[in-house]
């Protein structure tokens, strides 16, 4: 179902003018005001209970109305005072018992998912409250990940969804040798590029300062469909760039394909498909995507040794006077490699994104500042940067070893920009490569449960 996208015809180039982003919206996306953050992250305890709660499976034994109408009416033959009390309190209970289940007909029959947060990692995990995880929301979620139909198109070449761009092998980047995303840098179903080169899906359910390069998509958003994880599904569907659909036809196609309409029910407890729960269910398998079985993980866990030149490379990314990564990327006490925040690390004097930090922010601090991105099997995610500037990691090395570029907004975490960089010796920044290369995860890459499912729900 890989769609091609070297060979569109003209009908699908043709611009679908209802499908643009108004220039009006983009604008107020950018200068969108940031409110101040609350503590809204779900605590993995929370999400639990929370699941539990919701997702109780539906019993039959509702009272129907009309046996509860007659047993009124049967008890309320004044007898006695104390009898009146007696059973107004029965009719109380009863009345109170009564609404709870009738809560109970718009849960969901489906099965609670809980994260099992790794050693080492955050306990806080970002799943919004409307949507907890479910065993079905995941699996339905899987599909349209992979289902070329999310364009809301079906012929073979308008297809196009997540993984066309994102891809397992590639930690769900596109890859630098892509055979039509030249150099690793993608193009939408309708021929326009993406303005930014890729980010791995990767542990994206700690995400919490926002999603995408410029983190536009957060909580701090005003907009309301620019917050969640949820909503980045949204975009993907209408952006030029990217599907250049719309969700109306979107959630039609997938209404009309066998098999979906069940699965929308097993999983939201209903049939109709909704753009919202597209959404949800994609985001749901989306979060399933953790990374915590690299060799750094292991040696976490006292279970493998680092060679001593990935211990020599681990005490350079640790320390202020060696290569000085720790602040922005993580390390030992945060092993997701990154901070999830934005920094401007000095590749520029001068800058012309229009989609950078400073887009989102408006703050004179954040020019030419970008998510630090995961430092997780880098091996499979060239090329590197917001703009795919460096190819390879030795690139990458020399770069912050000597590369520097001071300007007004560089972070005051680049220590180091008054020598051009922490300028390592040859042999540190071999070393620094191998500790680099020690957050290979092949398993993330070959674990099945993220992988193309072998049929689609309309060919079981
Ligand atoms: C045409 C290629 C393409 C397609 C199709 C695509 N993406 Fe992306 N995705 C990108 C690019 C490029 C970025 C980085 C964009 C940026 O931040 O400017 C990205 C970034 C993201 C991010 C942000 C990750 C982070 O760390 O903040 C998420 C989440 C995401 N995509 C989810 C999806 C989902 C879900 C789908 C399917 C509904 C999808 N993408 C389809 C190209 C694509
Ligand atoms: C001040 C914060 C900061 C420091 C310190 C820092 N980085 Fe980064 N790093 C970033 C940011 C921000 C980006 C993304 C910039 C962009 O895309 O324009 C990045 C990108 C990268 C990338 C590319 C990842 C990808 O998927 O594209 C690598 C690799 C990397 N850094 C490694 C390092 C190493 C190694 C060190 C130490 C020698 C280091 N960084 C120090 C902030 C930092």
């Amino acid at each position: 179902m890989q769609p091609s996208i070297l060979h569109l015809p003209s009908s699908i180039i043709r611009p679908l003018t209802s499908d643009l982003i108004p220039q009006s919206a983009v604008c107020s996306r950018h200068s969108a005001v940031l409110r101040p953050r609350t503590s809204d992250l779900s605590h993995q305890s929370a999400v639990g209970s929370r699941q539990s709660a919701v997702l109780r499976p539906l019993t039959s034994d509702l009272i129907p109305q009309s046996a509860v109408g007659s047993r009124q009416s049967a008890v309320l033959r004044p007898q006695s005072s104390v009898l009146t009390l007696l059973t107004s309190l029965l009719l109380l209970l009863l009345i109170s018992a009564c609404t709870k289940k009738d809560d109970q007909v718009t849960t969901i029959h489906a099965t609670p998912y809980t994260i099992q947060v790794p050693l080492h990692f955050p306990g806080e995990l970002n799943i919004p409250e409307d949507n907890p995880m479910t065993v079905e929301g995941i699996a339905l979620g899987r599909y349209l990940f992979y289902d070329g139909r999310l364009s809301g198109r079906d012929s073979p070449d308008s297809l196009m969804s997540c993984s066309t761009c994102h891809i397992q092998a590639h930690s769900f980047v596109c890859g630098i040798n892509h055979p039509v995303f030249t150099g690793g840098h993608p193009r939408g179903l309708t021929g326009i590029q993406t303005s930014h080169f890729m980010l791995p899906m990767i542990n994206l359910v700690w995400t919490n300062h926002g999603y995408l390069w410029n983190g536009l998509v957060s909580e701090e958003n005003q907009n309301e469909g620019y917050r969640e994880l949820e909503d980045v599904v949204g975009l993907v569907i209408e952006l030029p760039s990217e599907i250049h659909g719309d969700t109306n036809r979107t959630k039609t196609m997938i209404q009309s394909i066998k098999g979906y309409p069940e699965l929308f029910e097993k999983a939201f407890g209903s049939r109709t498909v909704t753009a919202k729960n597209i959404s949800r269910a994609i985001a749901q398998f989306v979060r399933t995507l953790i990374s915590a079985d690299s060799k750094f993980d292991r040696f976490m866990q006292g279970q493998e040794q680092l060679s001593p030149s990935e211990l020599n490379g681990y005490v350079l990314f640790m320390t202020e006077q060696g290569g000085d990564c720790f602040h922005c990327h993580g390390g030992e006490g945060n092993p997701l490699f990154t901070t999830n925040l934005f920094y401007n690390n000095g590749k520029d004097s001068v800058f012309t994104d229009p989609f950078d930090r400073f887009s989102v922010t408006g703050n004179a601090v954040d020019i030419g500042a970008y998510k630090a991105p995961t430092l997780r099997n880098l091996v499979f995610t060239a090329p590197y940067m917001h703009d795919g500037r460096y190819k390879t990691i030795e690139e990458v090395i020399d770069f912050y070893s000597s590369g520097l570029v001071w300007s007004p907004s560089i972070s005051p975490l680049m220590h180091h920009i008054a020598t051009g960089g922490v300028r390592l010796t040859p042999s540190q920044k071999a070393d620094l490569k191998a500790f680099l290369l020690t957050f290979t995860d092949s398993t993330f890459v070959t674990n099945p449960a993220f992988s193309r499912p072998d049929k689609m729900p309309d060919e079981q």
